[in-house]
């Protein structure tokens, strides 16, 4: 399409005063009038100045076709009237349909030509994965190599897969307002069917069971959400990574070896693991598993001056997981799909993604992972 190049300034149309009424000089000033209305017409662009130009033309105020009226047909001597109001009037007829028929023809602005391929490009940066999605592919396919599938589940969950099938008692504290999460508007709902923002990932362990067969070995990425203000290590949403085996004759020595293996898989072949117990509805034994400082190499202290080593609190050990061998009573709710308590045996662990990348990336505010500050970011690019 011909626009005026940048710099190029249209003279606008104006109605000229008639001194000469006669029709061969009406026919001159009409001519003139249209010549300029198609000069504007092949000129027009698709932006703001589609309204200029309507309102040139057409504007009740001010409008050539309103001056027309004053300049020409009122300004006009009686004997000449009825002539010129005839003209005016075939004047504003054609005057209209063409300017419509202008506006038509120029799309409005965001249509395809829009594009002006004469401005620089926008240049858009190129993304990069989030640290945390990258800490938790990380753990994933650390145990992809040890041939576990990758399950995932529903953010928003029933209170009988994040908390009866796994063996919660019904007034565990977990299941109070405090911790948890619920949804508005459920207590009409049987208990087991009120919808919660998941707390954990271990509904995934159900839901899995549910429909697959032993033996299993899984692990579930994924969002999980807590009633805890935000503040330096402490997230109302955050991640985890679980992961379940479940076969014939699992026992506590194949936990510990997996876990031992994937621990210096991330931090390190020099790292040590060590297991205390704990507690889990849903495990038993249950243990919360450590693993040597890898910041101080596991002597509390950092640099030749000493310094107290801050991320293991001078101990030595940063707790990572929670795990332990799957309670018999929770193989109970999946029975029906092979999963005899008396017949198979299985351990499960689940971790927080988000503290293992503060670790991991020396972070001292979880804040960070989540203001989306691009500065912050970049760096993991
Ligand atoms: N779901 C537990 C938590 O969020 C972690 C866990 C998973 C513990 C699997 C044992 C087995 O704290």
């Amino acid at each position: 399409m011909k626009r005026p190049c940048r710099g190029e300034r249209n003279v606008a149309y104006t109605v000229p005063k008639l001194k000469d009424f006669s029709a061969a000089a009406l026919d001159k000033a009409v001519e003139k009038l249209l010549a300029a209305l198609e000069q504007e017409s092949g000129a027009l662009g698709n932006g703001d100045e589609r309204k200029a130009f309507r309102d040139h033309w057409l504007a009740r105020k001010d409008g050539i076709l309103t001056q027309i009226n004053e300049l020409w047909l009122k300004a006009a001597p009686k004997e000449a009237k009825r002539e010129v109001g005839q003209r005016v009037n075939k004047l504003k007829t054609e005057v209209e349909a063409k300017v419509e028929a202008a506006l038509k023809r120029t799309p409005a602005a965001g249509t395809e030509s829009a594009i002006d391929i004469s401005f620089p490009g926008i240049r858009r940066a190129i993304g990069a994965e989030h640290p945390i999605i990258r800490m938790q592919n990380e753990i994933v396919s650390v145990f992809k190599n040890l041939g576990y599938s990758v399950a995932e589940g529903p953010v928003i969950e029933t209170d009988y897969y994040n908390f009866e099938a796994l063996n919660f008692p019904p007034n565990h504290p977990a299941r109070d307002t405090q911790d948890t999460l619920f949804l508005a508007n459920q207590q009409s709902k049987a208990r087991r069917e009120q919808l919660l923002l998941r707390t954990h990932t271990s509904p995934v362990q159900i839901r899995t069971m549910e429909k697959m067969k032993p033996p299993l070995r899984i692990v579930i990425p994924g969002k999980v959400h807590r009633n805890d203000p935000p503040d330096a290590s402490h997230s109302p949403m955050f991640h985890q990574v679980e992961g379940l085996a479940v076969d014939t004759n699992i026992t506590f020595g194949d936990l510990k070896g997996t876990l031992d293996h994937a621990m210096k898989s991330l931090f390190g072949s020099d790292v040590k693991t060590s297991f205390r117990p704990s507690f889990f509805p849903f495990t038993e034994p249950s243990a919360e598993m450590f693993v040597s400082c890898f910041i101080c190499g596991g002597s509390g202290k950092r640099g030749s001056d000493n310094a107290p080593c801050r991320p293991c609190k001078q101990t030595g050990w940063i707790e990572i997981l929670g795990c332990g061998m799957v309670d018999p009573n929770v193989f109970e709710f999946v029975k029906h799909n092979g999963y005899d308590p008396e017949k198979v045996s299985g351990f499960a662990f689940g971790m927080g993604v988000d503290r293992i990348a503060m670790l991991k990336y020396g972070l001292d505010d979880l804040q960070l992972f989540f203001q989306g500050d691009v500065r912050f970011l970049e760096q993991f690019g």
